[in-house]
């Protein structure tokens, strides 16, 4: 049995910025809204024309994070790509980034687990890598949200928390087991699936029925959230997750050198801050610029934590998300 370390973290998100100001032009919404119920103030949204997508921007970042890593593309072992915006209904991105990065022929899959995709994806690769079968697993987190919200009025509850972005991270084995990802803690709760969800085009609500009615009332394939619901399953889902990533290992709260909280709103990582008692510096929050990037926000935030110096060597890192499924998880690191 081995661990898995994170040797090389990368991130990249488009240059297009849109503000709370902008989406006021869109849609009857305004920068006062925004900022009191979510702590946006800008987010990333792919332009008109740009060659971003999912795969593609997954790729960006991971080329960033292989280099940071010290190993070479013809290293990596196995693909883990996070999103639930992929470029293709199927095939999924992962295959995508085996040809764009021009790595050997391995394995790529991909995870569909929303928010927490990324604490998933994680979870995922360490698995491979304990027990020997991969060395260098390559895991990205993805998503080109803004091509798919209604930008409208109807759709403001959901349209405005949404940005475009991706992450990478290189995970390769070591040796020393009191090192790297120490546990991971995977949770779901199905029933709640239609609370936080796209329906359609999908096998039960397919493209010729939906051509047929052309219902103008239909937004069966926008997202559909129910936002005070989600909100108040969020706040008890991650600190339950936490706990448990903690108690697993022997850690009290204040022994959490850094949480990486999923990215869903400001008011839902300050409320877990507070029922921890966790200082401001023991907290990366990113959601201000980037909005929430769903799969891709875990990792953008870790990446922007580490690049900033706030990662240090034996540092306790807790990854925490919460999202559509219900699905929620948390990863320990000893970084
Ligand atoms: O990442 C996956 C997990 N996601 C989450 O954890 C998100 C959890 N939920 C939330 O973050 C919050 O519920 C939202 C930010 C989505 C919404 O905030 P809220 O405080 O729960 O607002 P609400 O949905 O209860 O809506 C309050 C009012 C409504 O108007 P009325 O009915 O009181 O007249 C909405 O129509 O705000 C209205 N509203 C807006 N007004 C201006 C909804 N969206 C907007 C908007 N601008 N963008």
């Amino acid at each position: 049995m081995y661990n898995s370390k994170i040797i090389g973290l990368g991130k990249y998100v488009p240059d297009h910025v849109v503000t709370n100001d902008d989406l006021s032009k869109m849609m009857d919404t305004s920068d006062e809204w925004i900022q009191e119920r979510t702590g946006i103030i800008e987010r990333r949204w792919i332009k008109e024309g740009s060659e971003d997508t999912s795969a593609v921007m997954g790729a960006k970042a991971a080329r960033i994070a292989i280099e940071r890593s010290g190993v070479t593309k013809d290293d990596i072992d196995f693909i883990v790509f996070a999103t639930l915006s992929p470029d293709y209904y199927f095939p999924g991105c992962g295959v995508q980034i085996q040809d764009l990065l021009d790595v050997p022929t391995v394995g790529a899959l991909d995870v569909r687990n929303q928010c927490s995709g990324f604490v998933y994806a994680v979870a995922v690769a360490d698995q491979f890598i304990k027990t020997g079968m991969y060395k260098n697993v390559l895991v990205i987190g993805a998503e080109y949200h803004s091509g798919g919200l209604e930008k409208t009025t109807r759709g403001r509850g959901v349209t405005v928390i949404f940005g475009d972005g991706a992450g990478a991270a290189v995970l390769s084995r070591t040796e020393d087991r009191t090192r790297g990802i120490l546990s991971s803690h995977l949770h779901s709760e199905g029933k709640y699936a239609e609370e936080l969800m796209v329906a359609g085009p999908s096998i039960k609500h397919w493209v010729p029925e939906i051509l047929e009615a052309n219902d103008p009332n239909d937004t069966s394939y926008y997202p559909y959230m129910n936002g005070t619901f989600v909100f108040k399953h969020a706040v008890v889902r991650f600190s339950e997750a936490i706990v448990e990533g903690l108690e697993a290992n022997n850690l009290k709260k204040e022994d959490i050198d850094m949480l990486i909280p999923h990215q869903a709103n400001l008011r839902i990582s300050q409320f877990i801050q507070k029922k921890f008692r966790l200082r401001d510096d023991q907290v990366y929050n990113n959601i201000q610029k980037y909005g929430n990037t769903t799969a891709a926000s875990v990792i953008i935030a870790l990446t922007e934590a580490w690049e900033e110096g706030k990662i240090n060597e034996g540092d306790n890192v807790v990854l925490a998300a919460f999202g559509s499924g219900f699905t929620w998880g948390s990863v320990i690191i000893k970084w």
